[in-house]
């Protein structure tokens, strides 16, 4: 990797093609772009490789020191994973035969309560922070367990392999990690704990994560601990515990009153349709979340989802928003444009995180995946590159490619 650390403060400098979303488009392309790191990490400058020879002078990089990316790469933001058990890694991809509150109480119960023990919370959690990353999730907002030790740990595992997270329950905080305060969720709190972890976010002015509406059963459990409240949604919310610091998963059950109380505090919905197809829960529709303009971002939620990968996610967010379409032909389907948003900047911003990270803006983070789909041995062939059929769409060669399994 090239660098000139000496001059104008700019360490690194990209050439080549960019893809990402922004505010207004959910999928931006700059082909031939120029990208501009500082010392600190964030994007100082970001132009067009014409541009060069100006954007050197102004900067003070060398043109020779420019890192220019091959024919079939590209930069993308690192991905947002909104919600995933680290504690549950160990046995994600089994038991998946019972819906959740069974779930819970036959498997994960037991699996959780061997995180006392630090040397078993070591080995799964780095290998669910270093698996996470080979997938290209630059930030996760984590599930522990109730064990501080344990929970200390993932931080300090995810900070030193440099992925950005929040890790509940944990009590301090690391360079690229911030403590979330996490009741599981209603039903296995009283409302004087809900209330005391209300007052804790708000005195500290903390991220909040829990679960919501996932299962029928789970509302009408917590219509029968909590007679007094409105909803499901009321009951975090008259504990303080819906700010826009908060995410909650799932929400396939919610009802609009209730969406309208996230938009109306800012609260987002981490989506996970492994889980909520591999546990039968429900499926939630996307379309109407963003409708209410709740914020949304993607989630794994190993292990009630078994895989660990965002493109996973972003995958199963498309088949579900398609079964929705099968059951109602005029449904308004998701688009993979959209869904790319959804992994990227949707995912920051349902975090809170987006000031820094989630696309490519001056003054941001360069938290970026390098992908190269032309990579030795990996799952992409390109077929016909150059030469044979030629493919347009609005006007543009595209490459047609096939990925193999
Ligand atoms: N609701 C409460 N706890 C959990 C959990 O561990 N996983 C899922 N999917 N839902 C939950
Ligand atoms: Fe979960």
């Amino acid at each position: 990797m090239s660098s000139n650390e000496s001059a104008a403060g700019i360490a690194h400098v990209y050439r080549g093609t960019f893809v990402h979303a922004t505010y207004h488009t959910a999928v931006e392309i700059l082909e031939d772009g120029l990208l501009g790191v500082d010392t600190e990490g964030k994007i100082a400058f970001i132009g067009s490789g014409k541009e060069v020879d100006r954007l050197s002078q102004k900067w003070g990089f060398e043109a020779f020191a420019v890192t220019q990316l091959g024919q079939h790469e590209f930069f993308m933001p690192g991905m947002v994973d909104t919600h995933i058990h680290a504690s549950q890694y160990s046995y994600a991809g089994t038991a998946l035969d019972m819906p959740l509150l069974q779930w819970l109480n036959m498997y994960t119960f037991p699996v959780e309560a061997c995180y006392k023990d630090l040397e078993f919370a070591r080995n799964v959690y780095t290998h669910v922070v270093k698996r996470t990353l080979r997938n290209g999730t630059t930030t996760a907002c984590y599930f522990a367990t109730i064990h501080t030790d344990a929970s200390l740990l993932l931080g300090q595992i995810a900070n030193d392999f440099g992925q950005r997270a929040l890790v509940g329950k944990v009590i301090n905080s690391y360079p690229l990690v911030r403590p979330v305060v996490t009741p599981r969720f209603a039903p296995s709190c009283s409302a004087t704990l809900l209330g005391h972890l209300g007052e804790i976010a708000q005195n500290n002015d903390l991220h909040i994560q829990s679960h919501i509406s996932e299962t029928k059963e789970e509302v009408s459990l917590v219509k029968e601990l909590f007679p007094d409240y409105d909803s499901y949604t009321d009951v975090y919310h008259r504990h303080n515990l819906l700010t826009d610091k908060t995410v909650m998963a799932h929400g396939c059950h919610l009802t609009d009153g209730e969406l309208k109380l996230f938009r109306e505090t800012g609260a987002s919905i981490a989506h996970c349709p492994n889980s909520n197809i591999s546990l039968c829960s429900g499926m939630l529709d996307v379309r109407r979340v963003l409708n209410h303009k709740v914020k949304l971002g993607l989630g794994t939620d190993v292990a009630g989802g078994y895989s660990p990968s965002m493109l996973d996610a972003v995958r199963r967010t498309l088949d579900t928003s398609k079964a929705l379409t099968i059951q109602d032909t005029q449904y308004h389907t998701l688009t993979f444009e959209e869904v790319f948003r959804l992994a990227t900047l949707g995912g920051s911003q349902a975090l809170s995180l987006d000031e820094n990270t989630g696309n490519f803006e001056v003054g941001k983070d360069f938290d970026a995946l390098r992908v190269n789909t032309d990579a030795a041995g990996g799952p992409i062939d390109l077929i016909n590159h150059g030469e044979g059929p030629k493919v347009y769409v609005a006007g543009k060669r595209v490459v047609p490619f096939v990925e193999r399994p």
